[in-house]
């Protein structure tokens, strides 16, 4: 069973971390059976399973929906729950309560709050009882409408400072991990080399000390256009499709299902 200490001794030996995410049962199953280190039910779950234009809509009662049927299926990987939007920016109590269902009635085994400053200290705060935190910095989805935008963080040496300075207060706070997300290799870099708690690089080059990719992106089943930090393993839309197509000709021209699939 993978734990958050186990990531830093990984990091320690210089081990690469392989992170995926996961939202449903079968997914779960599956990556654990791969042999992933991490699942993370991302709040991605908003635009890769339920079609929403970006991540602020979802909700907590949705995230532990489909933190459950993660939980159902995994063994082995650590199993991660994003906070989503507003679960956890308003009021401190509040994010206690938000992160203890997660853990408490969703299974997971930390949680991952996006942001640098006052993040910190949430993260602080959950820690003193006893829920893991993992950070995310770079390009944060959930910011997306300050931001203006999926774009390339830290890019310039002010920005790329906060990054830096913000992931080592991550750090003293007590988060085990920092998931890097859209920022330029050498910050990555610089990031992973200045940390004792590993990266988690997403679009961020190949200094982390780990990667995570969206596995609907890496299997092919979402549609373009393909993102510039995406590598496709295999084309399973098209599998999907044709596979499909295939049953709806059968069972029009009468011959699924056959003899061998009647009683
Ligand atoms: O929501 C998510 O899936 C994420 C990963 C892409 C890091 O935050």
């Amino acid at each position: 069973m993978i734990t958050p200490q186990t990531l830093i001794e990984m990091k320690k030996k210089g081990e690469k971390i392989a992170a995926l995410t996961a939202y449903d049962f079968p997914t779960a199953q599956i990556l654990s059976e791969s042999g992933a280190d991490v699942l993370l039910v991302g709040d991605s779950l908003g635009m890769v399973k339920l079609g929403y234009s970006s991540t602020i809509s979802v909700t907590m009662d949705q995230m532990l929906h489909h933190l459950l049927a993660v939980s159902r299926g995994i063994s082995g990987p650590l199993l991660v729950a994003d906070m989503p939007y507003l679960s956890y920016e308003i009021d401190l109590k509040e994010a206690l309560v938000n992160a203890g269902r997660l853990v408490k009635e969703g299974g997971a085994q930390a949680v991952k709050i996006e942001g640098g400053g006052f993040v910190a200290d949430i993260a602080r705060e959950l820690l003193k009882i006893h829920i893991p935190v993992m950070g995310h910095l770079g390009l944060t989805p959930q910011s997306v409408n300050r931001l203006g935008g999926y774009k390339v963080q830290g890019r310039d040496s002010k920005s790329a400072k906060k990054i830096l300075d913000d992931a080592k207060a991550l750090e003293k706070a007590g988060v085990f991990a920092l998931v890097l997300e859209c920022v330029p290799a050498d910050l990555a870099r610089k990031v992973t080399s200045q940390l004792q708690i590993p990266t988690i690089g997403i679009g961020a080059g190949i200094h982390c000390d780990g990667q995570i990719l969206v596995s609907d992106d890496l299997w092919g089943i979402s549609r373009g256009p393909d993102l510039k930090f995406v590598k496709r393993y295999a084309r399973l839309r098209e599998t999907m499709i044709s596979s499909s197509r295939a049953y709806m000709q059968e069972v029009r021209k009468g011959k699924f299902p056959g003899a061998e699939h009647s009683f």
